[in-house]
């Protein structure tokens, strides 16, 4: 299976940056391949254009789209699964991961059917994890992890994607009392990601 991590954090010296070892760790373990847009690393521009935004608005399909986008829609177009991998900044992604949807997901590639341009195609499992510093308790009880399910699982994965899923990695603020437990579900994950996948190299698989 191949897997694209989305990876938005500025700092290699971040608790989500380790997360991020050990999910590479994890899909190498369990022979599946990998790419990563790292988008700080890439200093992928999060701004729309005004080119861009008259495509999108106005239909001016004249308008290119940019080669940064279209490398993107390469990787996706490569994957079979996708894991977007972030810190909760405020009770949202980091503004640059915000950008790549605004951007990566163009007009009759992510929606609505334009003849002559081709579509994203249908991903078999999405993962959005993020790690808090707020337990994961305090964000249930305050309502927050609720919404940002809402905001990533039904509009920005929808029906995208056949199997989705959140995982918070919440309580960041007391690293060691959670890590273990993160390191589980970040195990979990990728297994479940296999388990679902078209590909499964056990050839039960019917794709
Ligand atoms: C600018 C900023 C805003 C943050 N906002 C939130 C927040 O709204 N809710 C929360 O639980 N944690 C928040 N945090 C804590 C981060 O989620 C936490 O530091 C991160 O998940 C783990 O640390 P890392 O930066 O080492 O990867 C924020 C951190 C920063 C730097």
């Amino acid at each position: 299976m191949n897997i694209l991590v989305i990876f938005c954090h500025p700092s290699k010296k971040s608790y989500t940056f380790q997360i991020l070892e050990q999910i590479k760790a994890e899909i190498y373990k369990q022979k599946h391949s990998v790419k990563v847009s790292d988008l700080y690393e890439m200093n992928f521009q999060s701004d729309m254009t005004e080119q861009e935004y008259e495509r999108e608005a106005f239909s001016n399909f004249d308008n290119e789209i940019p080669n940064d986008v279209k490398i993107e829609h390469e990787k996706l177009d490569w994957a079979n699964s996708v894991i977007f991998l972030y810190p909760v900044w405020w009770s949202n992604c980091p503004a640059k991961l915000k950008g790549w949807f605004d951007r990566v997901y163009s007009v009759g590639y992510a929606y609505k059917n334009i003849s002559g341009i081709k579509k994203m195609k249908k991903f078999n499992y999405g993962a959005v994890i993020c790690t808090a510093g707020y337990s994961n308790s305090q964000l249930n009880e305050m309502g927050i992890a609720q919404s940002m399910k809402t905001i990533m699982l039904k509009d920005k994965l929808g029906d995208r994607f056949n199997n989705k899923k959140m995982f918070i990695l919440g309580g960041t603020l007391d690293i060691n009392g959670v890590k273990d437990n993160h390191a589980e579900v970040i195990a979990n994950i990728i297994k479940e990601m296999s388990a679902t996948s078209p590909n499964r190299v056990d050839g039960s698989a019917s794709n």
